[in-house]
């Protein structure tokens, strides 16, 4: 995605958008390093999370890219019309300041995701600068956490 092309189906009135915001890479779930991240693909944990969220009445809006910059774009667009944001960043995880601040400029729930447990993993990947300002993280339990996402998310709106 990159400026323009990205077009929001979820914009109808009254619908509590859930932003699910994937970083670099996560395109290739499935194929990738599957070990670490598990056999299901992006399409397969975006159902599920849509899924989950249709239970508390959200509605998810996914937005896969690999350039920081389209991420950013995401983040401000969710600042008009998302209640809460989900985010697995991939790699800008652990560097990406331009994604943080963004998400400093959000109003509302922000869960940092991970499939893995990024803690128990190298040392660089120790490092998040989303934790500051995400709400909580959840990592670590696969595919399983997409869903535990979106249950915190309709928690945390109430
Ligand atoms: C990841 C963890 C990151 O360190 C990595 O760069 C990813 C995926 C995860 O979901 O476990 O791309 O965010």
């Amino acid at each position: 995605m990159s400026d323009g092309e990205w077009t929001p189906v979820s914009t109808g009135e009254g619908l509590r958008v859930v932003l699910l915001l994937s970083g670099p890479n996560l395109n290739l779930l499935g194929e990738r390093e599957p070990a670490i991240y598990g056999t299901d693909t992006l399409e397969d944990h975006v159902e599920a999370a849509t899924d989950e969220a249709a239970k508390y009445g959200l509605t998810v809006e996914h937005v896969q890219s690999n350039h920081e910059g389209d991420l950013v774009d995401a983040v401000h667009w969710a600042r008009e019309r998302a209640v809460a944001i989900v985010v697995n960043p991939g790699a800008i995880t652990h560097y990406g300041w331009s994604l943080h601040d963004a998400l400093a400029a959000f109003d509302g729930p922000i869960v940092e995701l991970h499939l893995s447990n990024t803690t128990g993993r190298e040392p660089w990947r120790r490092t998040s600068v989303v934790a500051p300002v995400a709400t909580g993280t959840i990592a670590g339990f696969g595919r399983l956490g997409y869903r535990l996402a979106m249950e915190a998310v309709a928690d945390l709106l109430g």
